[in-house]
């Protein structure tokens, strides 16, 4: 006979106080909690509405919480928890609730459009763009975010705090480390990610690396030297001194590393390491 598990989801909207509903499923080996879920809009209630596209952690909509961790959907098994052991499915708090799982997250894509654009710097005379291996090794993680903003739901600045307006969270964060430290990038948003994005309301606890399913180490490598690069440009008086004389920084540039045979093409300028880079 298969085994069977309790649900117990979150059902409700926006304009009427929720309740949990308890729902009872035949469990298989390799079944994931998405799965349950869809056996229940199967078999109980088609009612129950939830988001998901890709069900192989790539997309990064059935973001939930699970007994009370942000968690995906499709990537956590029922195996996972123990046989009995009720699996109690919430939405994501942080964001205003639409129906049963399914919360409102638009903010996050308000909040990704304040952000500038990449931009790079004009190519070298030969019509490349030369970077050094370390430097794009460093940001690479950063591009592997999928968008699921568990980060954002488990930040107690977002979710107890409720400054969605005063602080980017820690997908935007990591967004804004990947261009502060993007070899090519030109554009200085450093007042920006002080002031409209709010560096300084993290406290570095680390719950947003805890839960990212894309591993990334979104506080030690992303926010902890982005407040570093902050606190030398405005809190540093020498820096400041020259940051108010000279205007905005432009972001330095890494010497061309020639290639043997190649034509000789002109050298940007190197600055000096700033802290963080000095680390590696
Ligand atoms: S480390 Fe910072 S961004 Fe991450 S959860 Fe904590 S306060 Fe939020
Ligand atoms: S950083 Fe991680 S947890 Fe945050 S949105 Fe990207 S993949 Fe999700
Ligand atoms: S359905 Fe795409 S990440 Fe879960």
């Amino acid at each position: 006979m298969a085994d069977k598990a309790t649900l117990r989801v979150w059902r409700g909207t926006k304009d009427k106080p929720g309740e949990f509903q308890e729902f009872e499923v035949e469990t298989y080996p390799g079944m994931v909690v998405l799965d349950a879920i869809h056996d229940v809009q199967a078999t109980q209630d088609p009612n129950l509405a939830v988001r998901w596209n890709c069900k192989a952690g790539r997309c990064g909509s059935c973001s939930a919480e699970i007994n009370g961790r942000p968690r995906l959907l499709c990537m956590t098994r029922m195996s996972h928890f123990e046989p009995g052991e009720p699996i109690t499915v919430t939405p994501m708090k942080s964001f205003p609730l639409i129906r049963d799982l399914v919360t409102d997250i638009s903010h996050n894509y308000r909040m990704a459009k304040k952000i500038p654009p990449f931009k790079p710097r004009p190519r070298e005379a030969d019509g490349t763009w030369r970077m050094q291996q370390h430097d794009i090794d460093r940001i690479q993680e950063f591009r592997k975010c999928i968008e699921c903003f568990l980060c954002q739901d488990v930040c107690h600045v977002l979710r107890d705090h409720d400054k969605h307006e005063s602080f980017a969270g820690p997908r935007f964060m990591i967004q804004l480390a990947n261009l502060d430290m993007h070899p090519l990038d030109t554009v200085d948003r450093r007042p920006m990610i002080k002031d409209t994005f709010g560096i300084g309301y993290c406290n570095i606890t680390r719950c947003c690396t805890e839960v990212c399913p894309e591993n990334i180490t979104i506080t030690d490598n992303g926010i902890i030297p982005l407040k570093e690069r902050i606190a030398d440009d405005f809190y540093d008086p020498v820096k400041w001194l020259l940051r108010k004389v000279m205007g905005t920084k432009k972001k330095k540039s890494l010497p061309v590393v020639q290639e043997a045979g190649s034509k000789k093409s002109e050298a940007p300028k190197a600055k000096k390491k700033e802290p963080a880079d000095a680390e590696e």
